[in-house]
């Protein structure tokens, strides 16, 4: 299966250049079967004010970007997960990736683990946690900060993901190396699609970390991407490896858990 990510500058509210870089790159890798790109990619990241997500965020599956890629999927015979800005009311928005292929739209996914002060501007994800087929592929999406969380992966992994796709805006230095250990210990492969530039608001700034990355049940890195530069990777893997856990001949990474010894996880 071809699988890649796309790793790009957005400008904070304007959707139409977005967009067009969006659509442009897609474009150029419709060779790809499955396309990840990064998180709030249509809109860029750094809410401030609530009216700015009023005037950019968008219902799901009528907004205007959702219609746009649903023909740029159909066009390129592509799967894609792109994140965006949803709202579901005037004063309700998430964090969400969306979901679809040449067939249209089939889902959204809502960020469940808020990152700094998006805590101020979005609702965090309900769930549910569930894994989504692509063609014959069992994929799964987290997005951004939701690499902190082993337990998410984990789920999706014990649901039969054998991608974990990984929308990303990351500012700090540490998911890269951590989504390899989520390969690891799930075996599965992982699509980390960051973003790179700085976006600035008033006396604040962030600059997003690019090296997107693509990674394999055996922790190899199948791709990486430079920390500044416009660039898109498509990698042809096997996902069926996803389907092997055992990592020695005598470890089985899901049936060696000790799961009568994890109950402290699921109390608060
Ligand atoms: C992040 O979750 N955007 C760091």
């Amino acid at each position: 299966m071809k699988v890649g990510y796309i790793q790009f500058n957005p400008v904070f509210g304007n959707k139409e250049h977005n967009l067009s870089q969006i659509i442009r790159l897609i474009r150029n890798h419709a060779d790809a079967e499955l396309l990840v790109l990064p998180e709030l990619c249509t809109t860029g990241y750094f809410f401030t004010e609530q009216a700015e997500l009023q005037n950019m965020a968008e219902y799901v599956p009528s907004g205007s970007s959702v219609k746009l890629l649903e023909k740029v999927a159909a066009e390129t015979d592509t799967y894609l997960v792109a994140g965006f800005c949803e709202k579901v009311s005037e004063n309700e928005f998430y964090n969400s990736a969306i979901l679809l292929g040449p067939e249209g739209f089939i889902d959204v996914y809502r960020k469940i683990h808020l990152f700094n002060t998006e805590k101020n501007f979005f609702t965090p994800g309900k769930g549910p946690i569930q894994v989504y087929a692509v063609k014959d592929v069992k994929i799964g999406i987290i997005v951004c900060f939701d690499w902190a969380f082993p337990e998410l992966t984990r789920i999706l992994a014990l649901k039969g993901a054998e991608i974990i796709c990984h929308p990303a805006n990351l500012v700090l230095p540490f998911a890269q190396k951590t989504m390899l250990a989520r390969s690891i210990e799930n075996r599965v492969f992982t699509i980390t699609a960051n973003r790179i530039g700085t976006e600035k608001k008033g006396d604040k700034e962030l600059t997003f970390t690019g090296l997107s990355q693509i990674t394999s049940p055996g922790m190899e890195l199948l791709s990486h991407s430079s920390k500044d530069e416009e660039e898109c990777r498509v990698v042809d893997i096997d996902p069926s490896l996803a389907r092997n856990k055992w990592i020695t001949k005598k470890n089985h990474i899901f049936q060696d858990r000790r799961t009568d010894l994890y109950k402290a996880l699921l109390q608060s």
